[in-house]
């Protein structure tokens, strides 16, 4: 089967240190099996809360703990940019955006770090790095924190086309203070349908909040 990959620099070099790495999970991927050894750990998790998602992997590998999220490749996952490869593209994108935008307007939000995106079939694979906190809806979050969620939502669909920036698709990191966006969509859409829908999310915030980012 067909098997393509892209990726960050950063997990070439985890790829470099470790040259069977992709090997040994598309082969735990297939079995549908766990995989250990000496170097390496690939937990498969069956159960997922999620909608559009089938399975997921926790990879352990040196110092590294990577999330893995399959999601198969239907006219729906691809349209929405749900798949590895388009979900990988709307997050360094946002990434991005979020970066420009923090230099006129700190604002202590990021997207989770993109490790690598594959196809394989019928279906794809994001990895990611793995985070250990809650998601935003999970947890007793400050009010300001969660306006500051919607006011980069807001930036967010006007500049990097994303979508779904909710509280149920970021974890808050309560020691840093920081939001972290784990799943994004692409928003499409004309400009001005955008910012229609931008401004139907501020529309929540109470106006004396937005300075409070
Ligand atoms: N980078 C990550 N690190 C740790 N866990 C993650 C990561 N990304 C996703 N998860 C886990 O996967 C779950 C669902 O992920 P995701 O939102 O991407 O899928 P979904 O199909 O949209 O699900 P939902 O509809 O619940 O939002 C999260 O609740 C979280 O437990
Ligand atoms: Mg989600």
């Amino acid at each position: 089967m067909a098997f393509k990959i892209v990726y960050t620099s950063k997990f070439e070099k985890i790829m470099n240190d470790n040259p069977q790495l992709i090997v040994k999970f598309i082969q735990a991927h297939k079995r549908k099996e766990s995989y250990f050894d000496s170097n390496v750990e690939i937990v498969r998790q069956e159960q997922r809360n999620g909608f559009f998602h089938n399975a997921s992997y926790i990879i352990r590998v040196g110092s590294e703990k990577i999330f893995v999220k399959e999601t198969e490749i239907t006219e729906e996952t691809e349209k929405f940019y749900m798949t590895g490869m388009k979900q990988y593209e709307v997050l360094i994108q946002l990434q991005d955006v979020l970066q420009k935008i923090g230099k006129v307007y700190p604002h202590n939000v990021e997207v989770v770090e993109p490790y690598f995106a594959a196809t394989y079939g019928q279906t794809s694979f994001l990895g990611m790095k793995y985070i250990e906190h809650k998601r935003m809806n999970e947890k007793v979050v400050p009010k300001r924190i969660r306006n500051k969620l919607k006011v980069i939502s807001f930036l967010a669909v006007i500049f990097a086309k994303a979508g779904d920036i909710t509280e149920r698709n970021a974890f808050y990191d309560e020691e840093k203070n920081k939001i972290i966006i784990y799943d994004p969509i692409k928003h499409e859409e004309r400009l001005l349908k955008r910012i229609v829908n931008a401004f139907r999310t501020l529309k929540y915030v109470q106006s004396d909040s937005i300075y409070g980012l």
